[in-house]
This record gives structure tokens, C-alpha cells and sequence, in this order.
């Protein structure tokens, strides 16, 4: 997001910030030191920058966009800290986990209490358009995150199985913090759901590259390699490669994916088979295909440095590293 100038909302985003703050004032000092440490650890912000933007793009001129930025952030930041005790992921954001830090315990609990706060907050904006597309969907997310758990090591999932868990567990939340632009801004139907779907395939093609950059990242960039695989968790890389490989090749990723413990040898075989079928050029390739689609949903509205904010944010997802 570096590259991407959006210092005529930076204000805004300052007010963003202090919401966070001042919603975490509670007798329970623990709920503000975990929530502290992860929403302090440097995310990115770009679900609330989406929301932003969107209001702006549809010509919003009122202040509750900026509660709702600060919720869709909660939002985020609650599934990071369930994902991460969910995953056994050591590490976020290039620091320990909150789980690692605080323990499975004080994640799941201050995770609850982000998503419980989150809907007290959107409740006192009296807008049932807002609740409704902020509860379907977290209802979704964590349907997804679910999906994905059932699924886990199964290695008959299909890339239509894996489609339905990221739109489910990432896309929506995008989806969300875009459409909500457009409702605030009382805007017709179609404004919505173009902004709904362009928020979608971002999301999509967010999930595609990070399930790439699980194979090809590596700890300067704040994560391990391999993570997803150590997990058992089948993404677009290692599907699209077992779809492609011999009877043999299939039993020996098989193995591997049953394991509890991966050797580097063990991760080394799969990497090699995920590079020779091509399978990471295939997820970029699919990422690309679904940032076009979003560029396309900006079509009805007319040209402005909103809309460039917009189109920039798409290019971004499958350029970036982090
Ligand atoms: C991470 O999201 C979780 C996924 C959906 C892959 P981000 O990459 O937006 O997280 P931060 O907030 O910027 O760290
Ligand atoms: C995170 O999914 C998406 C959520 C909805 C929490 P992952 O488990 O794939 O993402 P990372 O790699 O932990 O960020
Ligand atoms: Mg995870
Ligand atoms: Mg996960």
C-alpha cells in the first residue's frame, strides 16, 4: 500500500485510529493489551481504506463512515486472533502471534469481545442495511473458516470447494467494507452491488496470492513457508498440482499431507511439484483474472481520484509481498 497515495483520507484514518482506542477502554485491562498488541502490530488498514474510499466515491459527506471503518477493522483483527490459535501460526505481522504472546485462551476471548463490541458499535448508527451486510458477513466468515477446517487434509477438495472457503472466509469482509460505502451514502441498488463485487474479487484475489506467496514467501516477510501445507490445509497451489500429478506423485503428496511433522526433505518434494506443474503461475494467473473483473465493476462510475484510488488498490493486491 506504500505506493498508493491516499493522503486526502489520512485525516480520516487518524480518526480511525482513535476509535480504536477509545473502544477499547474496559475494567479488563487484558482485553486492551491483546487487542493493543495485534492492532498495533502494523496492519495494512486496507478494509478500511476500502470503506472509505467507497463512501467517498459515492459522494458521502457524513461521519458515520468512520465508526464503520473502525468496525470492519475489529472485525478483521477478532477472525485474525481466532485464525491464528485455528492454524497454530507462530507468527503475524513478522511478530510473535497474539497466541504465542497471550496464549490460545486470552486470543479466543478478546477475539469475542472484538466481534460483541463490533456490533454495539454499528447498533447505536440505527442502520439495518449496515447491520444486515456486517452480520451476513461475519455469519459467512466464519462459515468458511469452518468449511476450511472440515476440509482439512482432505485431499479430494476441488478448486470449486476452495473458491466457496475464500470467498467465504476473505472475500466477503472486502465485499463488506466496499458495499457499506455505497449504503451510507444511501446509493440505488446497482451502485451497491457493483461495489459489493468489486470488494469481492479483490477479496478473492487477495486469498489466491497469499495461498501463492504461502509457497514462495519467506520470513522477511513476516511468515514461514510451507505454513499451509504443515496445516494440512489444501489451497489453490497444491490442488491445482495433485489435479495434474501421476498416481505416484499423488501418494507421496498425499503422505506428506497426512503427516503431523514435514521434514524440509518432505517440503522440498512439494514445492518441487507445485513449481513443475506451474501451479503458482496458475493461482497469480487466477488472482489477475479476478482483479480484472473488480476494475470492471468500477465501470458505471465516472472518472475521479476515488475511482484511481480504487483501481489502484486492485493492481496492489497482486503486487504485493506482505
Ligand atoms: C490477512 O489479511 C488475512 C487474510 C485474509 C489473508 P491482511 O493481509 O489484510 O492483514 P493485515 O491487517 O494487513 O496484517
Ligand atoms: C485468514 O486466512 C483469513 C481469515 C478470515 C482469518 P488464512 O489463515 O489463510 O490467512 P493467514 O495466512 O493466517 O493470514
Ligand atoms: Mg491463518
Ligand atoms: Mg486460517
Amino acid at each position: 500500500m506504500r505506493n498508493i497515495s491516499f493522503s486526502y483520507i489520512e485525516e480520516e484514518l487518524k480518526r480511525v485510529e482513535e476509535q480504536f482506542e477509545s473502544h477499547l477502554i474496559t475494567e479488563t485491562p487484558l482485553i486492551h493489551k491483546v487487542a493493543k498488541y495485534v492492532i498495533s502490530s502494523g496492519g495494512k488498514r486496507i478494509r478500511p481504506i476500502l470503506l472509505i474510499v467507497s463512501a467517498k466515491i459515492c459522494g458521502y459527506k457524513g461521519v458515520s463512515h468512520i465508526p464503520l471503518a473502525a468496525v470492519i477493522e475489529f472485525i478483521h483483527t477478532a477472525t485474525l486472533l481466532h485464525d491464528d490459535v485455528v492454524d497454530n501460526a507462530p507468527l503475524r505481522r513478522g511478530k510473535s502471534s497474539a497466541n504465542m504472546v497471550f496464549g490460545n485462551e486470552a486470543s479466543v476471548l478478546v477475539g469475542d469481545y472484538l466481534f460483541a463490541k463490533s456490533f454495539k458499535i454499528l447498533s447505536a448508527l440505527n442502520n439495518s442495511e449496515i447491520i444486515k451486510a456486517y452480520s451476513d458477513a461475519t455469519t459467512l466468515m466464519a462459515e468458511g473458516e469452518v468449511k476450511e477446517l472440515v476440509k482439512t487434509a482432505d485431499v479430494k477438495t476441488t478448486e470449486e470447494d476452495y473458491l466457496d472457503i475464500i470467498i467465504k472466509k476473505t472475500a466477503v469482509l472486502f465485499a463488506c467494507a466496499s458495499q457499506a460505502g455505497a449504503i451510507i451514502a444511501g446509493k440505488e441498488n446497482d451502485c451497491i452491488k457493483n461495489l459489493y463485487d468489486y470488494g469481492l474479487n479483490i477479496g478473492i484475489a487477495f486469498q489466491l496470492m497469499d495461498d501463492a506467496l504461502d509457497y514462495i514467501s519467506d520470513e522477511e516477510f513476516g511468515k514461514f513457508i510451507g505454513n499451509d501445507l504443515k496445516e494440512g490445509k489444501l489451497t489453490l497451489p497444491l490442488i491445482h498440482a495433485m489435479e495434474r500429478a501421476g498416481k505416484k506423485e499423488k501418494n507421496i503428496i498425499s503422505k506428506i499431507i497426512y503427516k503431523k511433522k514435514l521434514t524440509t526433505k518432505d517440503l522440498k518434494t512439494v514445492l518441487g511439484l507445485v513449481s513443475d506443474y506451474g501451479s503458482i503461475e496458475y493461482t497469480v494467473s487466477k488472482a489477475k483474472e479476478a482483479v480484472e473483473k473488480a476494475k470492471k465493476n468500477l465501470d458505471a462510475f465516472p472518472d475521479s481520484k476515488y475511482k484511481t484510488s480504487l483501481i489502484d488498490i486492485a493492481n496492489y493486491i497482486i503486487e504485493r509481498k506482505l
